[in-house]
């Protein structure tokens, strides 16, 4: 049988097939690894190119401080969030009921009487929509230092480089209005793409607790942790 490069055989077979045929499949091999280099660099070429390219479309995005004004885009972000994101965690009931009023009463007061520790920021995309938020608590915790209590992006906005960008941003503004220099958060366990997220920009899970928001159940929580900001990779 010919090898061509898509069906070149695999490691395993390479070095008893090169000594049977007088070297014409070693001949054959070093060319499919060839190809296979060059499908590997070239597949991270791309990956570079697209994430430039990302990067590039969020240069129009503006992330700014929330008002008072924002609390009914903030709501709405939310309620999509954990409708779509929280599907599989959250109880079904508590999903379909009325969290948009609820919603709206809490980033109402939060953004109208928050504490002075207490930064909330707004992702808008260049059309004015609001497409993400976030929530953060300066020196919240002697141990673990300021908190990010809310990060969400519109589930039809996601994947696009949004969240990482505006998580960097908290990071930086909750660190340089803090004392101290570490970072934490809560994620349910089960959110395995939230967790993938957090872990790539170098966050370390150090405990797992019980939820205590009544529609989850009990479900598991980890805190994630930064101890200094400078890790965020
Ligand atoms: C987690 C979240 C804030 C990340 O923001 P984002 O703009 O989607 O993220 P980026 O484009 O910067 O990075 C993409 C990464 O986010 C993570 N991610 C989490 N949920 C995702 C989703 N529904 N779609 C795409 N990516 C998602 C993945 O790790 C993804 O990378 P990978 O699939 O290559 O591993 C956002 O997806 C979100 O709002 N998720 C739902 C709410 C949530 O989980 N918030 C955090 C709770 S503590």
């Amino acid at each position: 049988m010919w090898w061509t490069a898509a069906t070149a055989p695999p490691d395993d077979l390479k070095g008893v097939d090169e000594k049977r045929d007088g070297g014409r499949r070693g001949v054959i091999a070093a060319a499919a690894n060839a190809t296979q280099f060059g499908r590997r660099w070239s597949g991270k070429i791309l990956s570079a190119w697209f994430s430039r390219m990302r990067r590039h479309h969020l240069d129009d995005f503006v992330i700014r401080p929330a008002t008072e004004a924002d609390a009914a885009s903030i709501a709405e972000i939310h309620t999509a969030s954990w409708r779509d994101a929280y599907a599989h965690i959250l109880a079904p009931d508590f999903l379909s009921g009325s969290i948009e009023t609820d919603r709206l009463a809490v980033w109402s007061q939060r953004l109208r009487d928050g504490s002075p520790t207490q930064l909330v920021n707004v992702v808008l995309s260049p059309a004015g929509q609001a497409q993400a938020f976030v929530c953060g608590y300066c020196d919240f915790d002697p141990v673990w230092g300021s908190l990010v209590d809310n990060l969400h992006v519109r589930p039809d906005a996601r994947g696009r480089g949004i969240g990482d960008r505006l998580f960097r941003a908290v990071a930086g503004e909750l660190s340089a209005k803090a004392s101290g220099s570490g970072l934490h958060l809560w994620v349910f366990e089960a959110n395995v793409a939230g967790l993938r997220f957090y872990e790539r920009l170098g966050g370390r899970v150090v405990e797992s607790a019980r939820s205590e928001i009544p529609a989850a159940g009990g479900k598991a929580v980890l805190r994630v942790h930064w101890p200094t900001i400078v890790q965020i990779g």
